[in-house]
């Protein structure tokens, strides 16, 4: 499902990052482009990440 229109990126991309260290919007942000454009996803990345910790 894709959470970051602008940058077509998905849940599954950003779980990925948090199972690959990155534990916070600004680390996941190092790499992906996530949420810099319009700024409308970033609640709802907010959201992946924290739920992926939450399984973790
Ligand atoms: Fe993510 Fe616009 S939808 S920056």
């Amino acid at each position: 499902m894709f959470i970051c229109l602008c940058q077509g990126i998905t849940d599954s991309q950003i779980r990925q990052a948090v199972r690959d260290g990155n534990m916070t919007l600004a680390e996941v942000r190092q790499k992906l482009p996530v949420a810099t454009q319009c700024g409308r996803c970033t609640q709802s990345v907010k959201d992946v990440i924290n739920e992926e910790l939450a399984q973790s």
